[in-house]
């Protein structure tokens, strides 16, 4: 089976009710990115952090996912499909996709605050526990706090998102700005040859030399286009 890489971004969850973080309205002109969505914002001033992600994770249960991220997982059937996401959202795996890497975290876990990444401390939360709180302790005693990657952490799943885009035989990027880094460098380990597909309502600026061939519309219509695409050519 070919293998087909999805990089997605926040625009793939638009259709599911969830803002962009850079476009229109987006969360970063609601909320600074600095107090909410940085290791730094996060130390300075905790129970504003945990209670953004508590709110947004109330959004994220009462959400579902879209026929983009439908399609997206549909073509397991037809290809060897790993999705890379930048969201935090879990609407790829509520869509059906049985592969996805989340590079900056995930919205339905927390975890250690002292040792966000250790995974005896990561756990799920469940629509009946949606909330974390200040005094609320991980295994190693520290303060639960999201297991989301704030700017200023390090990306740990990058390595293995790398590994997936340099053997990729179709890569499709969906609904990112391709403005964060090291998120958005997945594109340049995309060997020479494979065909990159782009699916996004608005003009995205790729890498110089990156060739790209862009479907300029919403995700599911792109992805609708874009299955045509790849099933007539097998
Ligand atoms: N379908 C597909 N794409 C869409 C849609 C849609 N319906 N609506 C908007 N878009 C596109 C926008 O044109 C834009 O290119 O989605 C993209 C969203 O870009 P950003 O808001 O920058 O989001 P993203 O690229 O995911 O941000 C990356 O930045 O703040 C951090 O950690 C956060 O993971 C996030 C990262």
């Amino acid at each position: 089976m070919k293998k087909i890489v999805f990089l997605t971004g926040a625009g793939i969850s638009v259709e599911s009710g969830f803002s962009t973080f850079r476009g229109a309205n987006g969360l970063w002109e609601e909320y600074k990115v600095e107090d909410v969505a940085s290791i730094e914002g996060y130390w300075r001033n905790p129970s504003l952090v945990i209670n953004f992600y508590n709110k947004l994770r109330k959004q994220l249960v009462e959400s579902s996912p879209n026929e983009g991220h439908r399609l997206v997982a549909s073509l397991e059937e037809h290809f060897d499909t790993t999705v890379v996401t930048q969201n935090v959202d879990d609407l790829h795996e509520r869509a059906g996709s049985s592969n996805v890497i989340h590079l900056h975290g995930e919205l339905m876990k927390v975890t250690s605050s002292s040792n966000p990444n250790d995974p005896r401390c990561i756990q799920t939360l469940t629509p009946e526990r949606l909330d974390i709180h200040i005094g609320d302790k991980a295994k190693d005693g520290s303060q639960l706090r999201p297991f989301i990657v704030w700017f200023g952490e390090a990306v740990p799943m990058m390595e293995e998102a790398a590994k997936a885009a340099m053997q990729a035989d179709i890569f499709v990027v969906i609904g990112t700005s391709l403005n964060v880094y090291p998120a958005a460098g997945l594109i340049s380990y995309v060997p020479q040859g494979t065909k990159i597909y782009l699916i996004d309502p608005n003009p995205v600026r790729v890498p110089y030399g990156i060739d790209v061939h862009t479907i300029q519309k919403g995700a599911s219509e792109g992805m609708k286009e874009l299955k045509e695409i790849l099933l007539a050519q097998k």
